[in-house]
């Protein structure tokens, strides 16, 4: 089941709720230091396969597999501490936190003891020098004391990105990260990402701007209705007629 270039691996997950069949037998592989899409029209999926990956769901059935270790049903900060970090379709930011605050804990239910929900293996000031760092990375320096959830949408996604990088993943997934972002702070945050990648970050993203999605993905994989119908280089999915039909065709 290990295979060195492939670090996540979806073997026939399937996942439905009651009468929905919202991922029917999908499989998909993440290669190690490379950046994955997921494209598909509304209800495809993907954000489904999102929870999935992250234990937010359990699959009904099949497999998931992270450097050839079984994933299937572990809970979701078990996952989260094998190295895998998300950011939301819908942002998720507390209303009572700074930027900083945010930065400093990977994940903090309500109530939770500070300590408990770091990273694993970080001390308080090795969390402090990731919090620095990603605050730097993403340029977020002179928002770091205002409340995150008072920022700009675009400002807002950035911080649950640079939260994510927090906990030193291996793999982040995110969930349509250019949504509510201009042209130029897309161009940007597409530059950060590559930059990511460069520095041995896998990613897999969910986005719907096919233009951003074409000049990012090294690999795409296309959902609807719950079903893989395509996968390949932007090119081979750009020309596919199965995927111009049930995507792109439905768009122009
Ligand atoms: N918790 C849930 N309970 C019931 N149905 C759900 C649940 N989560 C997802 N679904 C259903 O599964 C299907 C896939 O939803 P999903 O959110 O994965 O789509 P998506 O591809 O992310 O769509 P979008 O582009 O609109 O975000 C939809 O029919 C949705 O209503
Ligand atoms: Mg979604």
């Amino acid at each position: 089941m290990s295979n060195p270039g492939i670090l996540l691996s979806l073997i026939d997950v399937t996942r439905t709720f009651g009468g929905v069949q919202a991922l029917s037998n999908v499989s998909l592989d993440v290669h190690a230091g490379g950046i994955t899409g997921i494209i598909g029209p509304n209800g495809a999926g993907k954000t489904t396969t999102f929870n999935i990956i992250t234990g937010a769901y359990e699959p009904t059935a099949g497999e998931i597999y992270l450097s050839g270790q079984r994933m299937t049903g572990l809970r979701p900060y078990q996952i989260a501490r094998a190295g895998i970090a998300r950011t939301f379709q819908n942002i998720r930011l507390f209303s009572s936190m700074t930027v900083w605050e945010h930065l400093l804990v990977a994940q903090r239910p309500k109530g939770a003891a500070l300590s408990r929900f770091l990273p694993a293996g970080l001390s308080k000031t090795q969390a402090a020098v990731e919090a620095e760092r990603a605050l730097t990375f993403f340029g977020l320096e002179k928002f770091r004391d205002r409340p995150a959830r008072s920022l700009p949408y675009g400002l807002q996604r950035k911080v649950e990105m640079a939260r994510a990088l927090t906990a030193k993943p291996h793999l982040l997934l995110l969930d349509e990260p250019i949504a509510g972002m201009n042209h130029e702070e897309a161009e940007e945050l597409r530059l950060l990402l590559l930059k990511l990648c460069q520095d041995g970050l896998s990613i897999l993203l969910i986005e719907h701007d096919m233009t951003f999605v074409m000049n990012l993905c090294e690999r795409l994989y296309v959902l609807d209705f719950g079903r893989l119908i395509a996968k390949g280089t932007p090119d081979e999915v750009r020309t596919d007629p199965v995927v111009l039909d049930a995507y792109l065709g439905s768009e122009a």
